[in-house]
């Protein structure tokens, strides 16, 4: 029996409603990395572009084993990450009749290329019928293939995210940064490479750029220089234009992964303990308050995502965020989106703002997707005047610098409270701290669950349940041989554990020999 239905069984006690069926953690099919060469088709590069061959992308697909106490071995894991960069063939004759055809069209469909009356699917009707005579015109001898070519990416290019879109259907690039014109770097399990796609120019990439922001509805240029905001595919984007931005047009991508890594997925990739997994699952379904820390894409989203699937169904959930990347699973969710100030400078509405409405909407649990402002003063409140069980993000390298950055965030929330005062608050309003660290190998990895234990005296008091065992040391290819593991501690919330019946399995904990040990 699941952790949930455990508790189901215990009678929702403390305000636990009762939960029927499983949990969607245990019911999560499990996956498996297959190889797909099914590599976008090729883009052509801008002329004196290095040519790589085509590569092999990975994706995940559902398969029936293996459990999630045999976690996948991690030399498959990595015997299968790709090693090849960027799809690119070159083909500079093309490429020079690709502009040729760009600007003939940029020419021919004039203004008719931004009517808010014409629909994409008119537009591209009439980008094709205009592109056909272009080509028909110039009598260019193409080969079907050729011209099949030139049409797509002329069609990138006019309609779509040009040398981007290879990059974006490209399932193994999970994030996209420009650096202006001639530096397009992505990252693949987790590493950085530097890529030989290329734009044109700099008016090339800010037409991209453009595209996409005049999509969602945003507009940028030398008044408004920065934006940010979501594709219609959920994927993150951040733009920003000279002059803020000093070597040129700068855009960064966060893909959409539309299969969120479920809790057996990170257990595979060595990121959680399947103990763990069953500890944070109590945590979640014990109500306490818990914040997820990491630096920068360290995976706070994924696991704020994965915790929020251990929230039982009938609970009310009010999620909050910047733009909308949660995927909750259960059926009774309000997910509310904080909105930028138009370009009057008016109706701008904060993620404390949300946070101050959600309170009125009888919130079973808050979820917001990060912390990062006033709005800290305001969801401590909540998480201490019953409304338990709340979850968030917080951007800070260790479990005590998120403690501090919490201070930090409530004093900016400009209520003038003494230090002692807000130290106290934050002691109380949170149970759990759960640390994300991107390794040096690439690998995102928990390296802490830490209980906040209360104050003594001025300092705040904090014990790690779990921590990462750095001092395994790193195999001869750079792959960090430690685990995260139980330190031998007890948690003090356990007592709560039991009030609620809710068991965990033995040993999860450690003994405290090891901890002797250590
Ligand atoms: N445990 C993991 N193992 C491998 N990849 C992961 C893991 N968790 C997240 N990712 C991937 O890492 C990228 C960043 O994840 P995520 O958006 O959750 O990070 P974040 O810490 O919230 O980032 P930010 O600080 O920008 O908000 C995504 O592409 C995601 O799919
Ligand atoms: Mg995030």
């Amino acid at each position: 029996m699941n952790l949930a239905a455990r508790v189901n069984a215990m009678k929702g006690e403390r305000g636990i409603p009762l939960e029927e069926g499983q949990a969607t953690s245990s019911a999560a099919p499990m996956r498996a990395f297959v190889e797909d060469f099914s590599a976008p088709a090729p883009y052509l590069a801008a002329p004196g572009a290095n040519s790589v061959a085509p590569e092999a992308t990975v994706t995940w697909v559902p398969v029936a084993s293996p459990s999630p106490d045999s976690p996948m071995d991690p030399s498959r894991l990595a015997s299968r990450a790709p090693t090849q960069t960027v799809v690119m063939e070159t083909h500079d004759a093309l490429s020079k009749l690709k502009e040729e055809a760009v600007e003939q069209l940029f020419e021919r469909m004039g203004t008719r290329l931004n009517d808010p009356n014409l629909d994409e699917t008119a537009l591209r009707n009439l980008v094709q019928q205009e592109l056909n005579s272009i080509i028909e015109g110039g009598r260019l001898p193409l080969t079907a293939r050729e011209r099949q070519r030139l049409i797509r990416e002329v069609h990138d290019d006019v309609l779509g995210l040009g040398p981007l879109e290879a990059l974006l259907s490209d399932k193994s690039v999970t994030e996209i940064m420009v650096n202006g014109p001639d530096k397009v770097y992505v990252e693949r399990s987790g590493k950085l490479t530097l890529t030989p796609v290329r734009f044109k120019d700099e008016p090339h990439l800010r037409r991209v750029i453009e595209r996409i922001v005049t999509r969602v509805g945003r507009r940028i240029d030398e008044s408004s220089p920065l934006v940010d905001a979501r594709l219609e595919d959920g994927s993150r984007v951040n733009a920003i234009i000279p002059p803020l931005a000093v070597s040129g047009s700068t855009l960064t991508i966060r893909k959409f992964s539309k299969e969120a890594l479920r809790v057996s997925d990170l257990i595979k990739m060595q990121s959680l303990s399947p103990e763990m997994a069953e500890l944070l699952e109590a945590c979640v379904v014990g109500r306490l308050n818990i914040i997820v820390s990491g630096g920068t894409g360290t995976g706070k989203t994924t696991l704020l995502n994965v915790l929020s699937g251990f929230i039982p169904d009938k609970e009310r959930i009010v999620s909050i965020e910047d733009a909308v990347e949660l995927q909750l699973q259960q059926d009774h969710v309000v997910r509310l989106e904080s909105r930028p100030a138009n370009v009057e400078g008016r109706g701008e509405v904060t993620i404390r703002d949300l946070v101050k409405n959600s309170l009125r909407m009888r919130p079973d649990r808050i979820i917001v997707g990060e912390c990062r402002g006033a709005e800290a003063l305001d969801m401590l409140q909540a998480m201490n005047t019953g409304h338990d069980g709340s979850l968030s993000t917080i951007h800070a390298n260790s479990s005590r610098d998120a403690m501090a950055r919490l201070e930090t965030l409530v004093l900016m929330a400009g209520m003038d409270l003494p230090l002692r005062a807000i130290r106290e608050q934050v002691a109380s309003a949170v149970d759990v701290i759960v640390q994300l660290t991107r390794l040096r190998d690439g690998t995102r990895r928990v390296t802490a669950l830490t209980e906040v234990v209360g104050m003594e005296g001025q300092t705040l008091t904090l014990q790690d349940i779990y921590a990462f065992d750095f001092a395994a040391g790193v195999s001869a290819d750079g792959k960090f041989l430690g685990k995260v593991q139980p330190t031998g501690l007890r948690p003090l919330f356990i007592q709560k554990f039991n009030d609620l019946g809710i068991k965990l399995s033995p040993g999860i904990f450690g003994t405290s020999a090891m901890w002797e040990q250590r």
